[in-house]
């Protein structure tokens, strides 16, 4: 190579990674307000921000990825369980996640900080404002709660919610995925959860999980002897798959 060519060779790299860098960036900047919804900032969203920072949530909560980790990320919070959820959880925690003071004893638990319904409403807004930035998915919560089968949003009550939070932990404490895929994760020596709920009805569902037999006389899966509760609260953690 003469020096000549070399030269040529540094100078047209150059020039095209900064051409491409430009361009790349103008693309980018000229998206962020889509992405960002920042048109849709109303008085209330903006509030409901100042409320978020006075209470200091992001001590214990992440949103978008960024906070502490000892509360669970509420990126997604209001498509996932819903205004009226929200407001419940807002006004009373404790009751809404555990039932009552007694259940949740020795748990962990968030306070109750007595919102006003104004800073309820306000924080409302913007967990609605949050839930529309587009983060490409980003951050991954594994409970996503949205109820299969339903084209429509469909907001999750506590209730259900938490017996979803149940069927999960038990599904984990038994180890199901020593056998099944479950999100990706887990063996193949049975068939992958995903979509079982939708694949299988509720009386065969219950059965498989009660006594695998009598779905399949040469069911290899191991018999649990999950009570009806356990088996609902499990379906319940199926259908999120
Ligand atoms: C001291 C820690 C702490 C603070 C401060 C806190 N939270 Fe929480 N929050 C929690 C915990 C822990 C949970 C999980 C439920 C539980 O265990 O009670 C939770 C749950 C939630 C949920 C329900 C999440 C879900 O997945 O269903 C919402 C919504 C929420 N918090 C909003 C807020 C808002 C808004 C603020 C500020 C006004 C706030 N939190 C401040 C600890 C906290
Ligand atoms: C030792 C392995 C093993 C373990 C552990 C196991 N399973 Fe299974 N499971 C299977 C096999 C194999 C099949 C399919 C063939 C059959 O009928 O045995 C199956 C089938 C299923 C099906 C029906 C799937 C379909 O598409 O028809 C469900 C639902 C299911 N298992 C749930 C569970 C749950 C929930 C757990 C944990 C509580 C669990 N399994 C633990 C082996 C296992």
């Amino acid at each position: 190579m003469t020096k000549n060519t070399a030269r040529n060779l540094f100078f047209i790299g150059t020039m095209s990674c900064l051409v491409i860098f430009f361009v790349l960036s103008i693309h980018t900047m000229s998206t962020i307000p889509k992405h960002t919804n920042s048109g849709k900032l109303t008085d209330d969203v903006i509030a409901g921000k100042k409320v978020w920072e006075k209470y200091d949530c992001i001590g214990c909560h992440t949103l978008i990825g960024e906070g502490s980790y000892f509360a669970p990320e509420l990126k997604d919070i209001y498509s996932q369980k819903g205004p009226a959820f929200i407001r419940a959880f807002l006004k009373d925690p404790v009751k809404v996640w555990y039932g009552s003071a007694e259940a949740a004893k020795g748990q962990r638990k968030m306070p109750n900080l007595h919102l006003s319904d104004e800073e309820i409403n306000h924080l409302t807004a913007f967990f609605e404002w949050v839930d529309k930035i587009d983060t490409h998915n980003w951050p991954p919560r594994p409970q996503r709660a949205a109820v299969q089968g339903t084209e429509t949003w469909h907001p999750v009550s506590a209730q259900e919610a938490r017996e979803m939070e149940r069927g999960e932990a038990i599904v984990k404490e038994k180890g199901c995925i020593a056998c099944h895929k479950i999100k990706g994760v887990g063996a193949t020596v049975g068939p992958d959860l995903t979509g079982v709920a939708r694949r299988l009805d509720m009386e065969t569902l219950h059965k498989r999980l009660r006594d695998p037999k009598s779905v399949n006389p040469s069911s290899i899966m191991p018999v649990y002897g999950f009570s009806d509760e356990q088996s609902e609260a499990i379906i319940a953690f199926l259908k999120t798959l």
